[in-house]
C-alpha cells in the first residue's frame, strides 16, 4: 500500500519527536542514541559556563527539529546546573534562540563574557 507524502512526513515527525537523547559527559556531547545526530560543547569558567560550539543533524533526518531537540536536552542540563550558556553554533543563536526565546535567560550577556576574560 503507497504511503502519502503527508504520512511519510508525520511519521518522520513523530520519530524526531521520540529521538532520544544522551549525554555524554567526557565527550562533551549530546547526542542521539544512534549517535548520527549531535551538539558539542566546552565547559568553561571552571563548570559555570557551556559554550555550545557545534550542532549536527545528517542531511536525511534535517528539518525534523532534530537540532532543537538536542538544544532543549543542552540547555535543560546547563539550567539544572546554573550554568549559563554561549551560543557559538549559529543554530543556537540564529534559530533555536529565536524561536524559543524563553531560553535566552541562559545566554551569557557580552558584558559578562568581557569580565570574565
Ligand atoms: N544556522 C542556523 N540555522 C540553520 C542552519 C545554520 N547553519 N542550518 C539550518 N538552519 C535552520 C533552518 O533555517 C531550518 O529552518 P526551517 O525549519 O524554517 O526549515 C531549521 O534550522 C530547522 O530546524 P531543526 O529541524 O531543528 O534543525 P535540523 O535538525 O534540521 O538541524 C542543523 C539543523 C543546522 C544542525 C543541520 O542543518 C546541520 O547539521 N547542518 C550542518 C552543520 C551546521 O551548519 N551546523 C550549525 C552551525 S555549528
Amino acid at each position: 500500500m503507497a504511503t502519502s507524502r503527508a504520512a511519510a512526513a508525520r511519521l518522520e515527525g513523530e520519530t524526531a519527536a521520540a529521538a532520544r537523547i544522551v549525554w555524554s559527559e567526557e565527550r562533551e556531547r549530546f547526542e542521539t542514541d544512534d549517535k548520527v545526530a549531535y551538539l558539542d560543547y566546552e565547559v568553561k569558567d571552571g563548570g559555570k559556563v557551556m559554550d555550545i560550539l557545534h550542532t549536527y543533524v545528517p542531511p536525511s533526518k534535517r528539518g525534523l527539529g532534530l537540532a532543537n531537540h538536542l538544544c532543549r536536552a543542552a540547555f535543560s542540563h546547563a539550567q539544572s546546573r546554573s550554568m549559563t550558556i554561549i551560543p557559538t553554533c549559529s543554530y543556537v543563536s540564529e534559530t533555536f534562540l529565536p524561536r524559543n526565546p524563553t531560553w535566552k535567560t541562559l545566554v551569557v550577556q557580552s558584558e559578562d563574557l568581557k569580565s570574565s576574560m
